[in-house]
């Protein structure tokens, strides 16, 4: 134990401290620049593996390893299937056709499928999620042959949740341990993000070239669109609620910084309900899908508000989901806060 500021400190609470001072100070482009030079240093001449998911972190990890190591780093897509519209595309279209960078995608969307069959409670849901994807990212990673390094889109909130409890969760869901990966792995970590907080890490994406739609990317859960869908998961249910949520996300995207919201999505919940279905002049009895909508402002996603959203904006969701949506013949708006409720349904 050492003595810092009047305080006792272990040696690596002190050198997490002062890795943070170090960079706290730093412009984006010299954080850039900065931590590439670092990287070079740590990998050396060895390969690197990064488990890619589309999100603001893993992306510019990827990105600054990549203009560290070049083609001695690998990146692995798995496509579980839960993302939503557009995402997968979006991640070959950046990472092989712009960054030009080696990239295995993986198609696993059967396979979380057939996992999920008949699972209806939230938490299993979670946890075949999570075990699916390390099994599948670990298969592919032992098809590069030897890799030493993982490059983990860590972030310094993580370090700092980590220090006071261990797990950083209040436990009434498992988020922290879905759609990312153990630290028993057997490679070394490389962590270019590790004292970086998010605003930090989206300005850093912005100096790398990355385009908005990552860097301003709202928070997605690591369990996708499972956690959306209250019940069971079916390729039926997830093409419903990829449908909805692709409009629910386009009509409030329309407003300047999306009407305050920080999170803004669709939620398909287990129940259907009756309509009226007007085809080609006649009308017939619909039961059918219903939709929730769930815009939700925060800071730190421990407590939330729900969004006014304008009366314009919820006719445009509401319209176009039950006439764009097939199957869909109803939509609520979620008005309620966190507590007594949480953002994700889920
Ligand atoms: P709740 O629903 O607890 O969500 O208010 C708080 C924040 O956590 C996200 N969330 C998850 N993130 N895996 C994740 O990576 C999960 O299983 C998970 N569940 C919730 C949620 O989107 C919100 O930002």
């Amino acid at each position: 134990m050492k003595r810092y500021a009047g305080m006792d400190v272990n040696d690596s609470l002190l050198r997490e401290e002062q890795a943070r001072a170090r960079v706290a100070c730093m412009t984006p482009d010299e954080f850039v620049e900065y931590s590439i030079g670092a990287i070079a240093r740590q990998v050396g001449s060895e390969r690197a593996v990064c488990g890619l998911s589309g999100g603001v972190d893993s992306s510019v990890a990827a990105v600054l390893t990549h203009r560290a190591i070049g083609d001695a780093l690998t990146c692995i897509f798995v496509d579980h299937g839960l993302l939503r519209k557009g995402e997968a595309q979006e991640v070959q279209r950046l990472f092989l056709g712009h960054f030009h960078m080696n990239l295995v995608v993986v198609d696993a969307r059967d396979r979380f499928l057939a996992r999920l069959a008949g699972v209806a409670d939230p938490e299993a849901k979670r946890k075949i999620i999570g075990e699916e994807f390390i099994r599948v990212f670990e298969e592919e990673a032992s098809r590069l042959g030897e890799v030493r390094y993982l490059v983990q889109g860590t972030i310094y909130p993580d370090v700092l949740e980590s220090r006071s409890d261990g797990r950083g969760g209040t436990g009434v869901k498992s988020h922290h341990n879905v759609g990312g990966l153990p630290e028993n792995l057997r490679f070394e970590l490389v962590e270019p993000l590790r004292y970086l907080f998010k605003e930090e890490v989206r300005r850093a994406g912005t100096a790398l070239g990355l385009p908005g739609s990552v860097v301003g990317r709202q928070p997605f859960p690591g369990p996708g669109l499972a956690v959306r869908i209250v019940g069971e998961v079916t390729r039926e249910r997830l093409e419903v609620l990829r449908e909805a949520d692709a409009i629910v996300r386009e009509e409030i995207e329309r407003l300047p910084a999306a009407g305050g919201a920080w999170q803004y999505f669709a939620v398909l919940p287990a129940i259907r309900s009756v309509g009226v279905a007007v085809e080609e002049g006649s009308r017939a009895r619909s039961y059918s899908h219903l939709i929730a909508v769930r815009a939700a402002a925060s800071e730190d996603a421990m407590t939330a508000d729900w969004v006014r959203l304008p009366h314009d904006v919820l006719d445009a969701i509401s319209r176009r989901v039950a006439l764009e949506v097939p199957g869909v013949n109803r939509v609520v708006y979620d008005i309620t806060s966190k507590p007594p409720a949480t953002i994700e349904w889920e």
